[in-house]
């Protein structure tokens, strides 16, 4: 493993580019693909402070074989959040393939093949970790989705269906042989879901057996978890996903932190607000007025978690129901505050399983 002593927080000794397969990205750390969450709003907010690539939510290859409109309009992107990977999930070579080729038209930076998903829904259609369990069929789908389009191809993985079954090397090896450009690896296992801690050595084993880009991921909840993530696996970037709910100034404070090695403050009242009204506002260029406030209660409660006063406006801002009651409601909440620094909380999120 080429881990880097976990105690030093010295900065990593890369260039500020940094390359991952065919890409150059301007940062080490990356936005997650979060259901629910990663629409292009989200992902131009954290484009604009400082995530180096973004990736869509999951997609089902399957929708896109059916010219699903919602799948569409979910893997639809502006220039500005390039580059741009759409993920989905497929459960044999050929519906990976076709969706692929549909796909393409979006013209994305690349595809990305969740292999990670623990939702039971999913899972019972032999869809996301299921195929942790199946590497020849999981690696067909790989080689299949490579040889359907130029458009290059990466794998999200976990690392195994249990802690009986922990297999991410073999698999990492397999999905590079198929063609893959990286392979992120979720250091969890598919039944530990969200929960437990997030078993970074792992990354680094994976890291040390193949020659293809590695991704880490699992609970980078600040700016220093990145740089320790890094140095700890050896890996080539880190992936951001619950630290960024609420909070895209997480990518700043990582790049500020590989640059000049030491800590920029968090942001202040005065910064949270210009992002939270700018989020809102492409949500509702996105969604139309009526989604767009709705969706965004989740986001708000993430913006504010943790915050002084949070939790009286929390439950008055769930009740709001325009954007100019929204955006009146935000800016008096975030002018009360001094502007000062907040540290921000860690992030809880129920995700469905
Ligand atoms: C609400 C939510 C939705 C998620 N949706 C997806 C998804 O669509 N595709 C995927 O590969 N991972 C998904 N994940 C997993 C994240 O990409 C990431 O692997 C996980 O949250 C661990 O990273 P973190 O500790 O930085 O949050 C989701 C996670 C959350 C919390």
């Amino acid at each position: 493993m080429t881990a880097a002593s976990l105690d030093s927080l010295t900065p990593v000794s890369q260039p500020y580019s940094v390359k991952l397969g065919p890409l150059q990205l301007s940062s080490c750390a990356v936005l997650a693909p979060m259901a629910g969450y990663t629409d292009s709003a989200m992902r131009r907010i954290c484009r604009r402070y400082g995530a180096g690539m973004v990736f869509s939510e999951m997609l089902s290859a399957e929708g896109a074989r059916r010219n699903n409109l919602k799948t569409f309009r979910m893997a639809a992107f502006l220039p500005e959040e390039r580059p741009y990977f759409v993920q989905f999930f497929a459960t044999n070579p050929e519906q990976a393939a076709d969706a692929a080729r549909i796909l393409s038209e979006v013209q994305p930076d690349g595809f990305d093949l969740n292999f990670g998903c623990p939702v039971r829904k999913i899972i019972s259609n032999a869809g996301g970790s299921a195929l942790l369990r199946d590497i020849p069929l999981l690696a067909r789908i790989v080689e299949a989705t490579v040889k359907a389009t130029p458009i290059p191809v990466s794998v999200k993985i976990r690392l195994g269906w249990d802690k009986q079954s922990m297999n991410a090397v073999e698999v990492a090896q397999a999905v590079a042989d198929a063609g893959a450009v990286w392979v992120t690896v979720h250091a969890r296992t598919r039944s530990e879901f969200y929960g437990g801690k997030a078993q970074w050595d792992w990354i680094g084993e994976v890291k040390s057996a193949v020659t293809i880009p590695v991704i880490g991921n699992g609970d980078v909840r600040q700016a220093d978890d990145a740089i320790r993530l890094l140095q700890h696996t050896g890996c080539d970037a880190a992936m951001i996903g619950r630290a960024a709910m609420g909070y895209p100034f997480v990518f700043r404070e990582i790049n500020h932190l590989v640059q000049f090695g030491e800590p920029c403050p968090s942001a202040t009242p005065s910064e949270r607000l210009t992002a939270v009204k700018q989020h809102l506002d492409w949500m509702v260029e996105q969604w139309g007025e009526k989604r767009a406030v709705l969706d965004f209660r989740k986001h708000l409660l993430c913006y504010v978690r943790g915050l002084p006063h949070s939790v009286p406006f929390k439950a008055e801002a769930m009740k709001l129901e325009t954007h100019l009651a929204v955006v009146d409601a935000i800016q008096k909440f975030f002018s009360l505050l001094p502007e000062i620094p907040f540290v921000q909380p860690p992030v809880h999120v129920k995700v469905e399983s």
